[in-house]
């Protein structure tokens, strides 16, 4: 059983990385989707939202198990028992970092093998930050992310604008 793990923060799930996780499934048998915690980065939607998001995104793709870690890539590889990492490269700009990830990872642990997909064209410039920038200032997001994850982020946007609009009520003076 060749296994895949496929990290990332996932905030949110793209059709980017839907894309990815369908083609690995033509390659494995197994693909993991890893929702790591990156303290560096403030999320939009919690650890458990994500990875709920994704189970929800996935739900027709039985190859597909969606788990949260926290610590070491190289760990995980060895906890959920996988052979390699996958990586999606979509321009050049992404490849330095990949890179470096890549090696590191390698050096880490020997056998730390990291594999890098395209996705198709039509999701080659979709990217979590840029759906959360254009949701946030009211543009077309849905066409970019699963079903799912859209109504998640309207929820999030309405939830946000009921407490602006709460935050700026005129104090009540009886
Ligand atoms: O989607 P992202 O934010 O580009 O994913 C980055 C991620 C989560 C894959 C990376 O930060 C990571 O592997 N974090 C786990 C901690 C770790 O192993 N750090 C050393 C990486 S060389």
């Amino acid at each position: 059983m060749k296994t895949v793990l496929y990290p990332g923060s996932f905030d949110p799930f793209t059709n980017g990385h839907l894309d990815l996780v369908v083609r690995a499934g033509l390659l494995f048998d197994r693909v993991i989707v890893a929702v790591a915690i990156n303290s560096e980065k403030t999320p939009m939607f919690s650890l458990e939202e994500r990875k709920q998001l994704i189970e929800e995104s996935c739900r027709h793709l039985p190859h597909v198990q969606v788990v949260t870690f926290q610590g070491l890539l190289v760990d995980a590889i060895v906890r959920f028992d996988a052979q390699a990492v996958l990586r999606g490269l979509r321009a050049f700009s992404d490849f330095e970092y990949e890179l470096q990830m890549a090696l590191m990872n390698r050096s880490l642990r020997r056998q730390c093998e990291t594999i890098f997909m395209m996705p198709t064209l039509k999701n080659s410039f979709v990217a979590s930050r840029l759906v959360k920038e254009v949701a946030q200032l009211n543009g077309e997001f849905r066409p970019y992310v699963p079903e799912p994850v859209a109504r998640a982020i309207e929820e999030k946007l309405r939830a946000r604008s009921r407490k602006q609009s709460q935050n700026t009520e005129e104090p009540h003076h009886d």
